[in-house]
């Protein structure tokens, strides 16, 4: 079970103690969205879920090269956060914009536009970003301003953060995790944020939080988190994503073991924050 033990030590400095807890402002409520941004599919298709990039080439490289043995899956999608925290903001956009994959939007990537949202960062997750911006010419944040903050495909919800509060709100505990899935109907919802990867569904009446490596039954309503590509936080430092197979009704967990030595120095030599180096050797 994923706990909000410093799990959720992001970016946003929660205003009540637990990460799950940072207030909504009503304007961000499950209600007061539009699914915009790209098409609904009516036939479900086998799609990987990358989330979480962070500006990490070589963690993006190293699930490319994975998928690229894959040739079953049909779409990916990208749940957002595409920059922040690494040191290759404009390579990881290149990509994730240059293959059309669809994609949502992520606190970093909205704060790299929205002056508010960045100062509710901390120190290090702050100076990364102003950095960023310094890297992006107009046209790319553009394309970062403009990714939408819900969507659905082949019937299942898609948000960075959570079903009412979808790009804020980290789904790290029960209690969030339970008043979410009321939201979402007999519908999947996939997620990032938390950098936690793992499925949460009832089951016999209780809340179930599972987690595995390979293939696990999904059953909606579900909220399932990919992990994170770019800086995991599960205390397994290998890049995190997953294969959704919707005719047999399965979600495949994968990590994949990358070159942190070249992501961390390329961060040092960024000037980036030491500590956003140091921390991807821990998985935290
Ligand atoms: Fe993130």
């Amino acid at each position: 079970m994923a706990t909000a033990d410093g799990h959720g030590t992001d970016s946003t400095v929660p205003a009540r103690g637990g990460p799950g807890e940072r207030p909504l402002a009503p304007s961000r409520k499950f209600n007061s969205g539009h699914w915009v941004g790209f098409s609904t599919r009516e036939r479900p298709v086998r799609t990987a879920f990358l989330s979480d990039i962070h500006s990490n080439w070589p963690a993006l490289e190293a699930v490319l090269e994975d998928l690229g043995g894959l040739p079953e899956v049909e779409q990916v999608i990208c749940l957002g956060d595409v920059v922040g925290y690494g040191a290759d903001p404009v390579r990881c956009l290149d990509h994730v914009r240059g293959s059309g994959w669809p994609t949502l939007v992520g606190n970093h990537d909205r704060a790299c536009t929205d002056a508010a949202v960045l100062g509710w960062f901390n120190a290090d997750a702050a100076s990364a970003i102003r950095w960023t911006i310094e890297q992006l010419d107009g046209e790319r944040l553009g394309w970062l301003r403009d990714l939408p903050e819900r969507s659905e495909r082949g019937g299942a919800l898609l948000v960075h953060g959570s079903p009412r509060d979808p790009i804020y709100e980290y789904i790290l505990d029960p209690y969030t995790a339970l008043e979410n899935l009321q939201l979402v109907g007999e519908r999947l919802c996939f997620h990032g944020h938390t950098h936690v990867p793992g499925v949460f569904h009832v089951e016999q009446e209780d809340l179930a939080h599972d987690y595995d490596l390979g293939a696990i039954e999904l059953r909606a309503p579900a909220l399932v988190n990919p992990g994170s590509v770019g800086q995991p936080r599960d205390g397994d430092p290998d890049a995190s994503y997953g294969l959704w197979d919707p005719e047999h009704g399965t979600f495949e967990f994968r990590r994949i073991p990358y070159d942190r030595d070249r992501a961390k120095r390329a961060i040092i030599e960024a000037g980036l924050p030491g500590r956003l180096a140091a921390r991807l050797d821990f998985g935290r």
